[in-house]
């Protein structure tokens, strides 16, 4: 696919990207709602689009956020996914994207999850810088901000998890069996 160069700044509204599907009998787990990884593929699918329309090159999922199913989604409900950019680093990006189901018989609408995916700007196998994220609302420097702050926690989270499992595995048996008393007695 053809790439162009273009690192001019883009306003967040720019970057929005909608798509809708109607879910069918083959999206259906074994209690006949809707699968999550169907609904994890289509959120990769619309932050791929975000991000790739944001930066102008191909993007890679790096990593996704916790999701949480709050309710279950029906087949024969249409889908919606809403993306756009909520944080722009130097090659990579944060990409929000909401999810609606819609029953369309009854024409009642609900949100079903938030999920927020960071994409990678990629160019000749390199990540590559992507525009400046023109943050125009106040919701807009709001969710800039908290996109910032989560890719802060993110690594600080890492390297601490990181830092405990170390420790775990260069505990002696004596040690990991007085842990695990410790964790059934609190
Ligand atoms: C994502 C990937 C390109 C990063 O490559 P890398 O050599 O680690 O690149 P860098 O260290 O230069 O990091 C590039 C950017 O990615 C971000 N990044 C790297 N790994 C990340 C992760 N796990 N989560 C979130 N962001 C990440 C960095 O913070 C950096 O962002 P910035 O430039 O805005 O500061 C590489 O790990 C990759 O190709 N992963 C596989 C992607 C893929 O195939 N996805 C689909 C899976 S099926």
């Amino acid at each position: 696919m053809e790439q162009t160069l273009t690192l001019t700044p883009k306003r967040v509204t720019d970057t929005r990207v909608e798509m809708s599907q109607v879910m069918e009998p083959g999206d259906a787990n074994f209690l006949g709602k809707v699968f999550g990884g169907t609904i994890l593929a289509k959120i990769d699918l619309c932050a791929y689009a975000t991000a790739s329309r944001f930066s102008g090159t191909i993007c890679v999922t790096a990593s996704f956020d916790r999701v949480d199913f709050l309710e279950p989604i029906e087949v024969g409900e249409l889908v919606s996914f809403v993306g756009f950019v909520s944080y722009a680093g130097r090659t990579s990006v944060e990409v929000t994207i909401e999810v609606y189901a819609e029953n369309i018989l009854k024409g009642v609408k609900r949100h079903t999850n938030t999920a927020r995916v960071t994409m990678v700007a990629i160019r000749d196998n390199r990540p590559t810088p992507v525009p400046k994220l023109v943050c125009e609302t106040r919701d807009d420097k709001i969710r800039f901000l908290e996109g910032k702050l989560r890719r802060e926690l993110r690594f600080r989270h890492r390297e601490e998890r990181q830092r405990i499992f170390d420790e775990y595995a260069a505990a002696t048996d004596a040690e990991l069996d007085e842990l695990l008393q410790h964790e059934r007695l609190s």
